[in-house]
């Protein structure tokens, strides 16, 4: 059985009704989402970054997983071999679909992460700026959020199993953010076969094997009824 790195971006969870980033309705309150997504924007307006983020924590509650979730999770059942599902989303819609082997490298948006002493904990309600860390003490919780500039989780995990992948999917990102657009190179110096599930050709479409434009919503159930019957 062979080995399988998927990636996920904000495309997968467009059709559940979330913004992507970087299509039409990509700003919020007329800020490019990269400005609420430094550690500079946090440290030098606070109350803007956590209500960014208290909002989408929030807005979480009136969506669901959609057909391309529900396949993924399906694979993720199914599937005898490796599997890795590495999104960049910071949604929780591959869990509620039911996927487990899955790796957020962006964090979440149902955590918090403490600046003092680094423990990360579930979080479902608003995170007002300097909420006191429950294990230290400090008033130091933030939202569990990679930002740019910061490194993303999971990164030596997700390079061993782009070294032992056999196919690796890219599926609703815009191939913009490194490291995560980087991914299917290091797959493919493995030697591992790339294909590509997107709405449209992305700014990585030429390193991809093969790319399908479509939806996710029809594009992944089709392509995990093919990897599974
Ligand atoms: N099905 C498939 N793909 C879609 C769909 C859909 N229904 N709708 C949109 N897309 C595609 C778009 O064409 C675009 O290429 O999904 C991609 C979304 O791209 P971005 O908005 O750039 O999102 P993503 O690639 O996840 O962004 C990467 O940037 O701001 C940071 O940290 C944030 O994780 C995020 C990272």
């Amino acid at each position: 059985m062979s080995s399988i790195v998927i990636l996920t971006g904000a495309g997968i969870s467009a059709e559940s009704g979330i913004a992507t980033f970087r299509g039409p309705g990509g700003l919020w309150e007329g800020h490019r989402v990269e400005d609420v997504c430094t550690p500079e924007a946090l440290a030098s307006d606070p109350v803007l970054v956590h209500r960014f983020y208290d909002l989408r924590r929030a807005a979480l509650a009136g969506v669901v997983p959609n057909a391309a979730h529900l396949a993924l999770a399906r694979l993720d059942r199914e599937w005898a071999g490796e599997l890795l599902i590495v999104t960049q989303n910071v949604d929780d819609l591959h869990e509620r679909a039911g996927a487990r082997r899955m790796l957020h490298m962006h964090g979440e948006l149902r955590a918090a992460l403490c600046a003092a002493c680094g423990e990360r904990r579930a979080w479902e309600e608003a995170l007002p700026p300097a909420t006191v860390c429950p294990a230290c003490g400090a008033a130091a919780l933030r939202p569990d959020i990679v930002f740019f500039g910061e490194m993303p989780y999971g990164m030596e995990r997700i390079e061993a199993a782009l070294a032992r992948a056999d196919l690796f999917v890219s599926i609703g990102t815009s191939g913009a953010v490194y490291p995560a657009a980087g991914f299917v190179q290091m797959a493919r110096h493995h030697g591992a076969a790339t294909l590509e599930l997107n709405l449209e050709p992305s700014a990585g479409s030429a390193w991809f094997d093969e790319t399908r434009a479509g939806a996710a919503g029809t594009l992944v159930p089709a392509w995990v009824g093919q990897m599974l019957d």
